[in-house]
């Protein structure tokens, strides 16, 4: 049976003790932090800059999982990659040429991965899947956490995963927005490996992390 990774996002933690927060994802049963980094431009609302990845670096061990929302994208990798992000995924809309910003995660030795926002057919990605680490599915248009999942983009899920059998390509398939106990089981279902939460891991439960953590890996 395969293993379901839980990665948290930040956004929904308490900006005033965000490294008290990782610390306890992290004895919760956390596999990576989700952080949802916005610019105001490439969706309509502004988050976590490098100086606050760096800030954070040191409180866990946790690989972060920095999910670039920016335009253009580029320009802010190296800056990222320095801050201490382990996995780099970005928006092909938000650059010119999509073969070279994965050239240049790697060129910091970073994991890669290719968001699609819900409107965005695999189609974009498809010529680069076996040169990427994750596909990150967006099941909610970027901008906010606490949004209701978006059921359609389940089809790009099961396609994703019959190339990834055809091919034998050993990409991930992430799923970040509006993930519950319920829809975290239809995404698992239709192939999703690593599960992205914020309103479900933090506010569930009364903000029982380890509960909600265990409980989203539950297939
Ligand atoms: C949306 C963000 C998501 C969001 C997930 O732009 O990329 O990561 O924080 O939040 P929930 O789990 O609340 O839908
Ligand atoms: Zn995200």
């Amino acid at each position: 049976m395969k293993k379901i990774q839980v990665s948290p996002s930040i956004l929904s933690a308490d900006f005033s003790k965000l490294g008290e927060d990782i610390k306890r994802l992290e004895q919760s049963g956390a596999d990576m932090i989700h952080v949802d980094v916005m610019d105001g431009h490439f969706v309509p609302n502004l988050t976590i800059g490098p100086p606050v990845i760096k800030s954070l670096r040191g409180h866990t061990k946790l690989p972060f999982d920095v999910h670039l929302m920016i335009d253009p994208v580029n320009k802010y990798i190296k800056d990222y990659s320095d801050a201490g992000a382990d996995i780099i995924t970005f928006h092909p809309e938000a650059t010119e040429d999509t073969s070279n910003t994965i050239k240049l995660i790697r060129s910091f030795n970073k994991k890669v991965g290719i968001s699609l926002n819900p409107n965005t057919e695999v189609a974009l990605a498809e010529e680069h899947l076996d040169k990427v680490d994750l596909i990150l599915i967006m099941s909610v248009y970027p901008g906010f956490g606490g949004q209701k999942f978006i059921d359609e983009v389940i089809s790009k899920i099961k396609k994703l995963d019959q190339i990834r059998k055809e091919k034998k390509l050993t990409f991930k398939i992430e799923i970040d927005g509006g993930i519950n106990f319920e829809t975290s089981k239809i995404a698992i279902n239709a192939g999703v490996d690593i599960l992205v939460s914020g309103t479900t891991v933090f506010k569930e439960n009364n903000g029982d992390l380890k509960k909600n953590i265990e409980t989203l890996k539950q297939m």
